[in-house]
C-alpha cells in the first residue's frame, strides 16, 4: 500500500483484515519493521482513539511517532493554490508538507470538513495537498469525508463478532444495518459514508442503511446498499446495528429534525438476531444510544475501540513494508 486514504487503496480487505487480528493475538510480532522509521501524526481536530492507537501501532512496530496539534501549536495554514495571504493564514501547505516530509518517513493527517461548502469538503482539498506536497506516504486519521482506519477497525470487529457466534466456516450472509440516531448538532458524514464504502466493497453482507427522510448520503459511497426510511423493518433480524448520526448531505450540513425515536433502544433490539452494536464513539448517551445498550451484552463499542490499534499497526505495516522493499 502506497497510502491509506479510503478503501480504493486496499488491495485485498479481508488479507489486511486477517493481519490486524493476527496483530491482535502477537502484537509484537513485527517489532522491528519501523526501527529508525518516524510517523507525523498531524491534528488539526480533536482525538481520543485515532491519536492513541496509532500511537501504541507504531510503538508495536518499532516506530517513533509524533503527535503535532497543528490547530493548536502550528501555525495557521493555507491551503489554496494562489491564494493572496493577506487573511488569517500564516504558512502554505506547498511550504509546509515537504518540510514535513523531510522529517517524517511516513505523515497521517486527521481534518474535519466545514460542513459549509459541500464542494470544498467533497474534494478532499486538505489532504490531497498533504499528499501532493509531502513526497511521503500519507494516511488519514479522518478526512473531511472518510475515515478510512476506523472502518478496517469495524470490519474486524463484524469478523470477531460473527466467528464467536457461528460455528466455522459459516456460509451465510450477515444482515449489517447502519442507522441514523439523533445528536445535538450537525456531525459530519465520514463514519457513516465510509462504513457504508467499506461494506459495499467488501461484499460479504446484505447491508441496509436506515435514515430519516433527507438524511440520504452521497451515492458514491452507498450505492449497493439497501435504504430505507422504516428503521423498525431495517432492524430485523439484523446481526450487526451501526448506529451513527450524520447531518444532512443534499443541503449540506444540517440538522432537519431530531427525532428521539430514532436513539437506538434495548426494545428496538428485540427483533434483531442478538445484534451486535457498534458505535465509532465518542457517543452522546441517551441522545444516540441508551446507557441500557451501551452498557449491555449487545454493545461491542469497547471491543471495537480496542480494536483501532490493530487495523493501524496492519495499516502502517504495510505502508513500511511497500516503502522499504
Ligand atoms: N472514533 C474516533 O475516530 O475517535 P476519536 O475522534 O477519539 O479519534
Amino acid at each position: 500500500m502506497k497510502q491509506f486514504i479510503s478503501v480504493n487503496d486496499v488491495p485485498d480487505i479481508n488479507r489486511l483484515a486477517a493481519k490486524a487480528l493476527q496483530y491482535k493475538q502477537q502484537p509484537l510480532a513485527d517489532k522491528l519493521l519501523g526501527s529508525g522509521k518516524r510517523i507525523g501524526l498531524l491534528f488539526l481536530n480533536p482525538s481520543l482513539r485515532t491519536r492513541l492507537s496509532t500511537q501504541v501501532a507504531a510503538a508495536n512496530l518499532g516506530m517513533e511517532a509524533i503527535v503535532f496539534n497543528v490547530d493548536k501549536e502550528g501555525w495557521a495554514l493555507e491551503f489554496e493554490e494562489g491564494a493572496i495571504m493577506s487573511g488569517n493564514t500564516v504558512e502554505h501547505i506547498k511550504d509546509a508538507a515537504p518540510i514535513l516530509g523531510s522529517y517524517f518517513d511516513v505523515l497521517a493527517i486527521r481534518t474535519f470538513p466545514s460542513l459549509k461548502n459541500k464542494e470544498e469538503d467533497y474534494s478532499e482539498m486538505y489532504i490531497q495537498q498533504f499528499i501532493k506536497y509531502a513526497g511521503v506516504p500519507v494516511i488519514s486519521l479522518e478526512s473531511a469525508t472518510l475515515h478510512p482506519l476506523q472502518s478496517l477497525t469495524d470490519i474486524i470487529t463484524i469478523k470477531e463478532r460473527l466467528d464467536s457466534l457461528h460455528p466455522k466456516p459459516f456460509t451465510f450472509k450477515p444482515k449489517i444495518v447502519l442507522t441514523w440516531a439523533p445528536h445535538i448538532k450537525p456531525l459530519p458524514q465520514c463514519v457513516a459514508n465510509s462504513f457504508a464504502q467499506w461494506i459495499n466493497k467488501w461484499g460479504e453482507a446484505d447491508f441496509i442503511i436506515t435514515h430519516p427522510v433527507d438524511y440520504e448520503l452521497d451515492e458514491q459511497f452507498t450505492r449497493g446498499a439497501t435504504i430505507t426510511h422504516d428503521q423498525d423493518e431495517a432492524l430485523a433480524n439484523a446481526d450487526i446495528v451501526y448506529v451513527k448520526n450524520w447531518s444532512t448531505f443534499t443541503d449540506y450540513g444540517k440538522l432537519y429534525e431530531n427525532d428521539p425515536a430514532w436513539m437506538l433502544t434495548h426494545h428496538k433490539l428485540s427483533t434483531t438476531n442478538n445484534a451486535g452494536v457498534m458505535h465509532c464513539l465518542p457517543v452522546r448517551r441517551n441522545v444516540e444510544l441508551s446507557d441500557e445498550v451501551l452498557d449491555g451484552k449487545h454493545s461491542l463499542v469497547t471491543q471495537q475501540a480496542s480494536n483501532r490499534v490493530w487495523a493501524a499497526q496492519a495499516v502502517l505495516s504495510e505502508i513500511i513494508a511497500e516503502k522499504y522493499k
